[in-house]
């Protein structure tokens, strides 16, 4: 018979205990591991015949193959794909990269943005919507510093970047046209000159310009195909947008609007019916088209950031608690909100910084200053709450 002391008993649970955590660890580990080879594999390896023809010359560089599928509503990848890809008429001048500002304050990311997608070499054409007002003559022209940016950073685009700089007016007739709410993206339908564009929404920064430019090119030419808000399909979110630009979207959005005042999105949310308007389920299926920085807090063991670098296509930075990447943060405040995980918290750290070189590089500006807001009193009690 044998006699246990309540040290061995103790001593048998807990390493049972670890035992079975261990196991519960290894497990979880397998899962995502075995998750990540698949999603790795699904990137590198499209199922394809056999790798693309290309219909018609293409200007360099030559498709990425891994993202290079047909988008749009196909719910049967493979078939016929080659003839899909016979009937695409590449034309790169009648594809593009659309970025609208209405504040001068957006203007540096934006091209930044296209400078970044002039770097990586995309064959689109790359477009600036801005307010007419900011190119407009003044009666007196005195000195402005925020006017002399405004011309400076548009003459960067146009001459180091080639874009193409379109002044706009408001989106409802007589409004005032110095105040950034009387534009909309809505003016997107009004580039007519252009089959499909695609609307990135800023700040964020371009990791690879190869998965948007097969978007644009492989897609089919909807009204609007739009990256949903959530996982379950339910909401468009303007993070980005795939449009065939039209007159007749164009009166029909103008004509809503005019009716009365309301966001980009709510207008965007009312006009176009979801899930038809939306990116494809399969097309979003090849990897991160736009990942929103605060995902990353989200990260658990296995992140890897290579992987991650390689999937994904554009950051969008999107951490509610500070104003943005053009915004110098004291070091605790981002400390306090930045990922756990320690890979993760490279990207994410890593990103902020690239983002404020960049902008020194490309706009010759520094970041700002911020402050933090004061917090309401109910708000920092539940904060305290939260920390017990
Ligand atoms: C991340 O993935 C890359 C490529 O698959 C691999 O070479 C690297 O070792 C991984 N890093 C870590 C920390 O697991």
């Amino acid at each position: 018979m044998m006699l246990l002391t309540s040290g061995q008993v103790s001593m048998a649970i807990s390493s049972g205990i670890v035992f079975i955590f261990t196991l519960v660890l290894f497990l979880s580990g397998y899962v995502l591991q075995q998750r990540t080879v698949h999603s790795l594999q699904a990137a590198i390896k499209p199922r394809l015949p056999k790798p693309l023809p290309a219909p018609e010359p293409i200007a360099p560089p030559a498709l990425n193959v891994k993202w290079a599928r047909p988008m749009g509503g196909r719910p049967e990848p493979d078939e016929g794909l080659e003839q899909f890809m016979a009937e695409q008429k590449l034309n790169w001048n009648q594809l593009g990269y659309v970025q609208m500002v209405r504040d001068p304050e957006e203007l540096c990311s934006a091209v930044m943005l296209l400078g970044d997608l002039h770097g990586a070499r995309s064959p689109a054409k790359k477009i600036l919507l801005f307010p007419r007002p900011w190119v407009k003559e003044a009666e007196d022209e005195s000195w402005d510093p925020q006017r002399d940016t405004t011309r400076r950073l548009l003459r960067t685009a146009a001459l180091r970047y080639g874009v193409v700089l379109m002044p706009m007016k408001p989106i409802v007739d007589g409004a005032d046209d110095s105040l950034p709410s009387s534009y909309s993206l809505a003016s997107l339908y009004l580039l007519t000159d252009y089959e499909r564009i695609i609307s990135l929404q800023g700040p964020g920064l371009l990791l690879d310009a190869s998965a948007l430019d097969s978007l644009l090119a492989f897609s089919k030419s909807e009204p609007m195909a739009a990256y949903p808000a959530t996982p379950d399909r339910k909401d468009l979110s303007t993070n980005l947008l795939l449009v065939h630009p039209s007159a007749e979207t164009y009166r029909q959005l103008k004509e809503s609007r005019s009716s009365q005042p309301m966001t980009d999105l709510d207008l965007f949310r009312q006009s176009f019916s979801v899930p038809e308007s939306l990116i494809s389920q399969w097309s979003l299926s090849i990897g991160n088209l736009i990942y929103e920085s605060t995902r990353l807090r989200d990260a658990i063991d296995g992140f890897n950031a290579t992987v991650f670098e390689e999937a994904t296509a554009y950051v969008r930075f999107s951490d509610p608690e500070i104003p943005g990447p053009e915004y110098d943060i004291p070091y605790f405040e981002k400390a306090a909100i930045r990922p756990k995980n320690n890979e993760a918290r490279a990207v994410w750290e890593g990103l902020y910084e690239k983002f404020r070189q960049r902008r020194m590089e490309v706009c010759g500006l520094d970041l700002e200053v911020w402050s933090k807001p004061m917090l309401e009193p109910e708000m920092s009690e539940s904060n305290d709450v939260e920390d017990l």
